[in-house]
C-alpha cells in the first residue's frame, strides 16, 4: 500500500496527523517511520522534555506583528524550520523524494536529502529548481564510496553536506521485529556507485562506517569541495567541541528521533549544554521530537539556530503529497507565529535571546 494522495489536508495538530497517517500504509513501513529503539525511553523524551521550559506570556511588548523568517545557507526561508534528511520517501508515496522536495518548495523552507533517498539526486533537485537542500551522508568504509557521493551530491546542486554519526549500527527497533519489516527498499543513489547493481537499504547499512574520529570529519571537510560540513547526532559537549575543533561547521544535535540509543537524553535537555559548549563559534541546528511551534520556540530559545523536523513531514507526505508536506509547515509556522505574538516577540533573534521558566527550579533562566 504506497501513498498517491496529492492535495490539501487538514491538519489539528501534528500528533493527530500521525494516527490519520497511520491508516493509510502498510504497517511495516509505518511501524519502521514511526518507532524508535527499545522501550522508546527517548522517543517519548524527545517530546515530553519540551514541558520542562515554559514560555513567559509578554502581551506588553507593544508588537505589530510577527516575523518568523531566516536567512540560512543563502537562503530566505519562510522559518527557522526545515525538513531533516530521512530514508526511504518512497516506501510511503509513489512520488517519493520529488514530492516532499515540491512540498518544501511550496512552504519556503529547504530539505535534507538522505544518502538513502528513493530517488535520485539530480532527480529530486529537477523537481523543485529553486528550492535548497542539503545533502546527508552516511558515510561507509570505502572513500571511493564517499567521494562519489559528495561530488553528485555538488553537482546536482546541494547546498551542504551532513555527516551523520549517530548510526554506526542501527539502533534496535522492536517494531520493525514485530512486523518483519525488511529494510529491502531501493537506494538507487547508492546503487549507481555499485555500477547499478541493486542495493537495498539493509545491504548499504551494512557498508557504513561504525564509528567517527575528527579525521572522518577533515577528511569529508577536505573533499566537500567548498560546501559547509554539518556534523548530526551530537548529544554530547565533548562530542560538540571534537566536531568544531575538526572543522566542522555547523553542530546538529540530534537523537535521531530517539531511533538509535534508547533511555539517552532527550535532545532538548542537552541542548542548552551543547550551546555552552559551542559557545556560538558555529551554528547549531536541532531536531528530535518537534511536534508544536511552541518547541521551536523553546529550542531557538535553548541555543538553537534551525530548526529541523523528521517524522510528521512523513505524515503529511502520506497523507497530502507535495501539499501535505507544505501542510506541516504551514501547521508549525502558524503555531510558532502565534506563540511569538503571546510571548511579545517580534522576530526569532527576540526568540533566541527569550529566557524560558524553568519549572524543576521555579526560576526564569539566567
Ligand atoms: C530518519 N533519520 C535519518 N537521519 C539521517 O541522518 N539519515 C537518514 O537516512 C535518516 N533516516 C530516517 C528515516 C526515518 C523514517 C526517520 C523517522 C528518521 C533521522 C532524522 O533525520 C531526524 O534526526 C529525526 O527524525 C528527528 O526526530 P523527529 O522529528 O522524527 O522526532
Ligand atoms: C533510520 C536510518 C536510515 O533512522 O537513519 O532508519
Amino acid at each position: 500500500m504506497l501513498s498517491n494522495a496529492e492535495g490539501l489536508i487538514k491538519i489539528i495538530n501534528l500528533e493527530t496527523l500521525e494516527k490519520e497517517a497511520s491508516d493509510k500504509i502498510d504497517r511495516g513501513a509505518f511501524g519502521y517511520v514511526q518507532g524508535g529503539a527499545e522501550d522508546e525511553l527517548t522517543l517519548r523524551a524527545n517530546i515530553e522534555s519540551f514541558n520542562k521550559k515554559q514560555i513567559i506570556p509578554n502581551g506588553l511588548a507593544g508588537l505589530d506583528g510577527a516575523d518568523t523568517k531566516v536567512t540560512f545557507l543563502g537562503a530566505e526561508l519562510a522559518s527557522p524550520i526545515i525538513i531533516a534528511p530521512m530514508a526511504a520517501h518512497g516506501l510511503l508515496h509513489e512520488v517519493a523524494d520529488k514530492a516532499t522536495i515540491t512540498g518544501a518548495g511550496k512552504a519556503g523552507t529547504m530539505m535534507g536529502v538522505s544518502t538513502y533517498a528513493s530517488v535520485m539526486l539530480d532527480q529530486i533537485a529537477a523537481a523543485s529548481p529553486n528550492t535548497p537542500w542539503f545533502f546527508q551522508l552516511y558515510m561507509s568504509r570505502d572513500n571511493g564510496f564517499n567521494e562519489h557521493m559528495i561530488s553528485k551530491a555538488v553537482k546536482a546542486g546541494a547546498k551542504a553536506i551532513v555527516l551523520t554519526i549517530d548510526a554506526g549500527v542501527p539502533g534496535n527497533r522492536e517494531s520493525d521485529k514485530k512486523n518483519n519489516y525488511n529494510y529491502s527498499m531501493a537506494t538507487p543513489n547508492v546503487a549507481e556507485y555499485y555500477e547499478g547493481k541493486s542495493i537495498t537499504h539493509s545491504e548499504a547499512r551494512a557498508m557504513r562506517k561504525i564509528s567517527f574520529t575528527a579525521e572522518d570529519i577533515q577528511y569529508i571537510k577536505s573533499i566537500s569541495q567548498g560546501l559547509l560540513v554539518f556534523v548530526k547526532g551530537i548529544q554530547a559537549p565533548e562530542a560538540a567541541e571534537i566536531a568544531v575543533q575538526a572543522g566542522a561547521d555547523g553542530i546538529w544535535v540530534s537523537s535521531h528521533g530517539g531511533r538509535q540509543m534508547d533511555g539517552s537524553p532527550s535532545s532538548f535537555d542537552m541542548l542548552p549544554l551543547i550551546a555552552k559548549q559551542v559557545n556560538k563559534r558555529v551554528p547549531i541546528i536541532f531536531d528530535s521530537g518537534i511536534r508544536r511551534g511552541s518547541h521551536v520556540f523553546k529550542a531557538l530559545a535553548s541555543g538553537a539556530d534551525i530548526i529541523a523536523v523528521g517524522r510528521p513531514v512523513l505524515y503529511g507526505l502520506i497523507l497530502g503529497g507535495s501539499e501535505g508536506v507544505k501542510a506541516v509547515f504551514d501547521q508549525l509556522n502558524y503555531e510558532l507565529h502565534t506563540t511569538m505574538i503571546l510571548a511579545g516577540k517580534k522576530n526569532i533573534d527576540e526568540v533566541k535571546a527569550t529566557k524560558l521558566f524553568d519549572v524543576a527550579t521555579q526560576q526564569i533562566e539566567k
